[in-house]
């Protein structure tokens, strides 16, 4: 480690003080503090980066839009060479995903960050990513397993969503509906990758260790991404803060994932039989018998895969369905004219397949997502020295983090109304959907690396979302302004709060 990395953290850390104590340096704190990132001496932009973070999307939103090609460097303090290629732009985003694909890969500093997923899919490059993802696509293409995927949505909706709701909307209590969704996608995601449901969501919401040491690991990861590497490494040696609780949250993580994937070979053995899961499916295989560092990353990787980011869409739709009631209304519309199931509490249940027809709902979704992608951006390195279609000369070290956030409130990519919330931009003249090249909507990625969980996620939004609005109203609790929080995951800061009521 050179030593001008061990001064950084220091430095910047008396600079702050620095700074926030003396009055002289009032302009300069403003500056700081109301900035569209700018650089400043010596430190560049990291001290706008920190002191802005909760707004940082939006503000490096504002950034993108004013500049021209609609991306921007971001510089760190000179001393750790820090910089990072930012954008918004479509053409960039092809050259980068899809056209030269091969010299952007997650690369070594990513690797570090979360070396608790090991080589798993989300994380590895090259070989070893293309086995996972070859083995990981063939498995969840398959009718079967999307037919599984409906049945137990299906199931989780009678015997846990709707339950909750009921409790919720009889005893008239303010609820964190992000809460909610997030415990739901949490049991839906360990069941359809481990073969176990932890019943996180019930009427006593208590808290679960599991899905704790998540959160633990999930906010630990993001304090690695915004801190200079020398600084997360150095608390790691010494065992503090955000890194003495990832620590904690791997060991039990390591050991829920250890014990499924011994009850799985326990009931393999036995000739058991058990519900369905990919982890039972990759151990059933007689061709390949997969180590267990190999089953351990898969559900490791999935696990973060998947949780979050299908929570987080379905919060920031619910929210939608609250703040544009039309919307609420045409999908009810919609929802009326398809058959459904009633369960013996009188409620609607929705199949996947009549789901699909939907037209404004699912444009409803897509916007939705276009307005607040679940991953907001998107970080790779740069392997050889490239020049971007757009003119932006790239050289190995440097970052790249397109931002979804950004890109879906580009007027260049969506005209004058991009920030309004309008599914018909999605619909054309002939009412059917329209296709936009998924370099220019990238919520799920584009290219090789593309989400494998798309269709997954969208069937579960879809389930649920409709057995959702279909029986119940929803309204957002007095004075509860939702904001996006700044992490890889778009969750909203104080949750989403809201009454709820049976239709
Ligand atoms: C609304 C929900 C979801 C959204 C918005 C979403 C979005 C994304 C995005 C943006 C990526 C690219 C990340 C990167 O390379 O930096 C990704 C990758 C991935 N997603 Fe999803 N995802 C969702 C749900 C899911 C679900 C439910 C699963 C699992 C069943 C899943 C599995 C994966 C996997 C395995 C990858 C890695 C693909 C690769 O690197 O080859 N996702 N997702």
């Amino acid at each position: 480690m050179a030593w001008h990395y061990l001064l950084a953290p220091p430095f910047i850390f008396l600079f702050f003080i620095f700074m926030y104590k003396n009055h002289f340096f009032y302009p300069l704190r403003k500056r700081i503090k109301s900035a569209i990132p700018s650089s400043l001496p010596v430190v560049g932009m990291l001290p706008v980066l920190v002191a802005n973070l909760n707004r940082m999307l939006d503000l490096s939103s504002r950034k993108l839009r004013g500049s021209n090609g609609n991306h921007f460097f971001f510089h760190g303090p000179w001393f750790l060479g820090m910089s990072i290629f930012v954008t918004a732009n479509p053409v960039d985003a092809r050259h980068l995903f899809i056209d030269n694909f091969q010299n952007y890969p997650k690369g070594k500093d990513f690797y570090e960050i979360f070396e608790l997923g090991g080589d798993g899919i989300f994380i590895a490059d090259g070989d070893t990513w293309k086995y996972h993802r070859v083995k990981a696509q063939l498995l969840m293409s398959s009718t079967n397993f999307r037919v599984f995927i409906a049945q137990l949505s299906r199931e989780k909706i009678k015997n846990a969503l709707h339950p909750f709701l009921v409790h919720a909307s009889s005893q008239n209590i303010v609820i964190d509906i992000q809460d909610m969704f997030l415990r739901l996608s949490f049991d839906m995601s360990t069941n359809f990758i481990a073969g176990v449901d932890l019943g996180t969501l019930s009427k006593d919401l208590s808290e679960n260790p599991i899905a704790r040491a998540i959160d633990e690991v999930a906010a630990a990861l993001f304090f690695r991404f915004v801190m200079p590497q020398p600084w997360w490494k150095l608390l790691r040696a010494l065992g503090v803060g955000h890194e003495k609780r990832m620590a904690a949250g791997g060991r039990i993580l390591d050991h829920f994932i250890a014990n499924v994937i011994e009850e799985r070979r326990r009931e393999i053995i036995e000739g058991r039989d058990a519900p369905p899961s990919m982890l039972r499916s990759y151990m059933e295989e007689t061709e390949v018998q997969e180590s267990y560092k190999f089953l351990r990353e898969t559900v490791i990787n999935f696990l973060f895969a998947a949780r979050d980011t299908t929570s987080a869409a379905m919060t920031w739709f619910l929210w939608a369905m609250c703040r544009y009631p039309h919307v609420e209304e045409k999908i009810m519309d919609e929802l009326n004219s398809i058959s459904k199931s009633i369960t013996s509490d009188g409620l609607a249940v929705f199949e996947a397949e009549q789901l699909e027809k939907l037209i404004y709902f699912h444009a409803s979704i897509l916007e939705s997502l276009r307005l607040h992608p679940s991953t907001p951006l998107n970080i790779r390195s740069v392997l050889k020295p490239d020049t971007l279609p757009t003119g932006v000369k790239l050289t190995p070290g440097m970052k790249v983090v397109a931002s979804m956030y950004a890109m879906g409130r580009m007027k260049t990519i969506w005209g004058e109304d991009c920030l309004e919330f309008k599914p018909e931009r999605w619909i054309s003249k002939e009412g059917e959907l329209k296709y936009e090249p998924s370099y220019k909507f990238l919520p799920f990625h584009t290219g090789p690396r593309s989400c494998l969980g798309k269709q997954i996620a969208l069937t579960q939004i879809k389930m649920v979302i409709a057995a959702m609005v279909y029986n119940f109203c929803f309204e957002i609790a007095e004075g509860h302004v939702p904001e996006p929080k700044f992490s890889f995951i778009l969750h909203m800061k104080k949750g989403l709060m809201v009454r709820v009521k049976k239709r």
